[in-house]
């Protein structure tokens, strides 16, 4: 009450100066007159050294603005805010109610508006006036600055979306000045967007027409003003798509008591089921890798072993068959599952004849007959296989794609259209035709042989 009414007095007696309005707005445009009408007595009335630093600072912390005056001798100094005619201080008194405003001063010379807290309300024009007749004033700008935050409400969260369909991210970021907004891949990596290769995209919206599965990333919005600090959002986004498979080798070949790996790569999201299938369609299965198929066939954990292994939306699966025997050839079947959709792929296990180091009389009567005569063709085939192994790329096939196998050609193994297994024994290309039947034994050879064969026959 007391305060108030001092203040009251204040006012009153600094009438001149408190009367804002009109007078600054004279003030400021017949300046240059009234300098000339004093020159006689400028050196004994009040005057400004130095303009008003205009000052930066960061929402939520303090400000102070200076003001000095030389020669001030009995005038009065008082800081209004210009845009809002508020008088702030007057002399050694704050006027307005703002509990952040506070006041120091220096020597009579420099005077000091402290604002606390600073809030983005409180930008804009200061004056410090002086109660002169006109009165003289000088401004400084407060600039309230605010790091940037991102609108939770208006930005996008994580999204599921189909592949091939629109999307559309959006971020929105507010801060002052206005943010820079911009969109890239959590992992830094470059990503496809209107039909280039981009690391980062400017704006708000990431919008990515027919999304592909090499969109699915965490994507980071990142919101900057020049403010410490910037800001970013994750956004994950998941594009979901059926099964697909690939089959490197559609044709493996392995002798009797050979170890041979068949191989699928798939690609699904979401994470598709997958296993082996024998030519029947018994599902093979071993437990010690794929504990998403429950109760491992005992008598086939030690025959074979499913290996699968997970890189994001792709996945990797070997089947180890140990210790081939007659009646694994076959066909063995790969197969993907997901909510979306199936797909399998068919790989065709065929008898190779077993390498064979040394040449001895006791192989040559266990050749299985119908391998006969076939000597050189194998070495040939195996050859070419050679040449071809190098290129032999993954093939797609889709779910409708079945291999073209079935017509069991028993020659198609040596027309070339077909990848030979990678897992062949190195042994028979470095002996072609070792592993002939007779045809293959030098002929003094074979009439010995013929000779015996005969002589225990007549016993
Ligand atoms: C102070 O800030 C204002 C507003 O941003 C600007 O127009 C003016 O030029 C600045 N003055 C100085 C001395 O920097
Ligand atoms: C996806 O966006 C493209 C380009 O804007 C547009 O031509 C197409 O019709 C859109 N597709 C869908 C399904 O909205």
């Amino acid at each position: 009450m007391k305060s108030a009414l001092r203040n009251l007095t204040l006012l009153l007696s600094l009438l001149p100066l408190v009367q804002v309005h009109g007078r600054r707005v004279r003030n400021t445009e017949s300046n240059g007159i009234s300098v000339l009408g004093d020159f006689n007595h400028e050196s004994s009335f009040p005057r400004f050294p130095e303009t008003i630093a205009n000052v930066t600072v960061t929402v939520g912390r303090d400000a102070l603005l200076a003001c000095v005056v030389d020669n001030l001798r009995g005038f009065k100094v008082a800081w209004v805010r210009v845009d809002t005619q508020t008088i702030l201080s007057i002399h050694h008194n704050v006027i307005t109610q703002n509990p952040r405003i506070s006041l120091s001063y220096n020597d009579h010379r420099s005077w000091y508006l402290h604002i606390k807290n600073v809030q983005e309300a409180d930008r804009g024009w200061y004056m410090c006036q002086v109660n002169t007749d006109p009165m003289r004033s000088r401004q400084g700008y407060l600039q309230v600055v605010v790091p940037p935050s991102i609108v939770d409400r208006e930005t996008s969260s994580d999204m599921v979306v189909l592949e091939s369909t629109n999307v559309s991210l959006t971020c929105k970021a507010t801060g002052y000045p206005e943010p820079y907004v911009m969109w890239r891949r959590e992992d830094g990596e470059n990503y496809r967007y209107n039909g280039e290769n981009v690391n980062v995209v400017d704006g708000e919206v990431l919008f990515i027409t027919k999304v592909s599965r090499l969109h699915m990333a965490n994507y980071l919005c990142i919101a900057s003003n020049g403010v410490p600090p910037s800001i970013s959002k994750r956004v994950q986004l998941r594009v979901q798509f059926p099964p697909m498979l690939t089959i490197p080798n559609q044709l493996e070949g392995a002798y009797i008591g050979q170890d041979v790996a068949l191989e699928c790569h798939t690609e699904a999201f979401p994470t598709s089921i997958n296993y082996w299938t024998t030519e029947r369609g018994d599902m093979i299965i071993s437990g010690s890798f794929d504990n998403t198929i429950a109760e491992p066939r005992r008598k086939n954990s030690d025959k074979y072993e499913a290996v699968s292994m997970d890189s994001g939306y792709k996945k990797y699966m070997m089947l180890k068959i140990r210790n081939v025997g007659p009646g694994d050839f076959g066909s063995y079947k790969c197969v993907a599952k997901n909510s979306l959709g199936e797909t399998d792929g068919v790989i065709k296990l065929e008898e190779i004849p077993a390498p064979t180091t040394v040449r001895t009389t006791t192989h040559f009567p266990t050749m299985p007959p119908k391998k006969k005569g076939r000597g050189r063709v194998g070495g040939d085939r195996l050859g070419r296989g050679g040449g071809v192994g190098g290129g032999s790329d993954l093939n797609r096939v889709s779910s409708s794609d079945k291999t073209s196998d079935d017509d069991s050609n028993p020659e198609y193994d040596y027309d070339g259209e077909f990848t030979l297994p990678s897992n062949r024994p190195p042994a028979i290309q470095d002996l072609p035709g070792a592993f002939s039947g007779s045809a293959q034994l030098p002929v003094p050879c074979r009439f010995l042989l013929i000779a015996l064969l005969v002589l225990v026959c007549l016993r």
